[in-house]
């Protein structure tokens, strides 16, 4: 089992270059099988969990051909059939994109009940509530969800609590519907903005995105596109932290500094510097942070997805500081291992109360899932000594590069396979 093995430390400095937006690319891909024609997508990232949906793409009959390493050449016109049985797309949650996509193209499909990370519970009743507004009839068979429609009506649909995978998921089958839909309620983040203007690429008629409401046009056939995905604000976002916590200086690269508002305001406000250029930021913390309350939100709100990096950063500032998680209940699995680290936290329900310390020690931690892994090597490159990050797997869901990345900033980490690997590394360190 590969782990990362960390010397902290070291302020990182430099500039990095921030990877298309995973749960943005994980949307669009889904979404690019609605045609028969041939759709090219940029500024892919080489991510595992887009990978793994690829590879249950190409299963089903979908002709994927890798061009460079972030960019795929797609062509839907040979799918075989609307089941998609495979093992490895039960790993990765967005594999319920393939549903919306699949029952608006063909009006039926058969997608295994999602997995993905162990943050919470994770319902998927909003998109079948969706489904079922456009016509379409849903049952749960031997842990697949089956949906199928004569016709697809548009319809209208309130969702009940706001969520970015509903609102992409009947975005994509309402677009093929006949008719309009509206959907009221809806997830605003950036990838949701970024799914919806790819189907507009294809020929959908999608309005307001963006908006908490969305209205959709159904068109009867999508066409051949060309398009570039967003950059990862959550991959920025960890950096922008990862800089913070290391008292570092980094330039974020290749982000649209709109989508990082949420995450600069409270990096100011606990005492670094950001710097704001037309596709870049700057952070940079010479003097120790102080706390401050945070609690996640819904886009524009704090994501969700930069809780545990937001977390780590606050185990070292000046201060007592409260950290709510709104949206899924099992986030702060993280802090556990933070506390081995010599983090003071307490957590009580969906609250965690953190006192500033002023240093961790590096330890043995375990990557609970994607963000929390990430965040947990940050606690390790701002830690004094040895860290080692089990469980790296889910870190590698989402970042890619993470390591060399960090290394061109000057972070010594290193991803190993064995102890002798590690013996290696702490005698190269000294
Ligand atoms: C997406 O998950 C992201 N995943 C998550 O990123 C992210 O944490 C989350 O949105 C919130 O921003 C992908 O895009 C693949 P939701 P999703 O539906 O769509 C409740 C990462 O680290 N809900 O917006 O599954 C739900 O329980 C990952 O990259 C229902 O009640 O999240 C939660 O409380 C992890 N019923 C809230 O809505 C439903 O049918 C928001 O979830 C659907 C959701």
């Amino acid at each position: 089992m590969e782990q990362y093995i960390i010397k902290g430390g070291n302020p990182l400095v430099g500039e990095v270059d921030i990877s298309g937006a995973k749960n943005a690319a994980l949307g669009i891909l889904a979404a690019a099988i609605m045609t028969d024609d041939t759709v090219l997508i940029e500024n892919l990232p080489d991510v595992r969990d887009i990978n793994v949906l690829l590879d249950a793409m190409s299963e089903i009959g979908v002709k994927v051909e890798r061009i460079t390493r972030h960019a795929v050449m797609l062509n839907g016109s040979g799918i075989g059939g609307v089941s998609v049985d495979y093992e490895l797309i039960k790993k990765i949650r967005a594999s319920y994109y393939l549903l919306g996509a699949l029952l608006g193209k063909y009006k039926k499909a058969e997608v295994p009940l999602p997995g993905g990370c162990n943050i919470g519970s994770r319902p998927i009743d909003l998109h079948l509530k969706g489904f079922k507004a456009l016509g379409a009839k849903v049952t749960i068979r031997n842990g697949s969800i089956c949906a199928e429609a004569e016709h697809l009506r548009g319809s209208h649909i309130y969702l009940d609590t706001v969520s970015v995978g509903a609102t992409i998921n009947i975005m994509m089958a309402a677009s093929m519907a006949e008719g309009r839909t509206i959907i009221e309620n809806c997830a605003r983040e950036p990838h949701v903005v970024d799914v919806a203007n790819f189907l507009n690429s294809m020929g959908a008629n999608i309005k307001g995105a963006g908006t908490d409401v969305i209205r959709i046009w159904g068109v009867e056939k999508f066409h051949a596109t060309e398009y570039s995905i967003i950059p990862d604000q959550i991959e920025a976002g960890t950096f922008m932290f990862a800089a913070a916590a290391t008292k570092g200086d980094v330039m974020v690269k290749n982000v649209i500094p709109k989508h990082l508002e949420s995450t600069a305001a409270k990096l100011l406000e606990i005492g670094c510097e950001v710097e704001e250029f037309d596709s870049a930021v700057r952070v940079v913390a010479s003097k120790r942070l102080t706390s401050t309350n945070v609690k996640t939100q819904p886009y524009p709100g704090y994501p969700t997805d930069m809780q545990p990096q937001i977390g780590v950063t606050l185990a070292l500032a000046s201060g007592t500081s409260i950290v709510t998680e709104s949206i899924f209940e099992n986030r702060f699995k993280y802090m556990d291992e933070l506390a081995r680290m010599g983090a003071v936290v307490k957590v009580e329900g969906n609250t965690a109360i953190i006192t500033g310390v002023d240093g961790l020690t590096g330890a043995r931690v375990s990557a609970p899932d994607l963000r929390a892994g990430a965040a947990l090597v940050i606690a390790g490159l701002a830690a004094e000594g040895i860290t080692i990050v089990d469980d790296i797997v889910y870190i590698q869901r989402g970042y890619e590069n993470f390591e060399t990345k960090l290394q061109a900033l000057g972070a010594e980490i290193q991803r190993i396979n064995s102890e002798k690997e590690a013996q290696k590394f702490r005698l190269r360190i000294g």
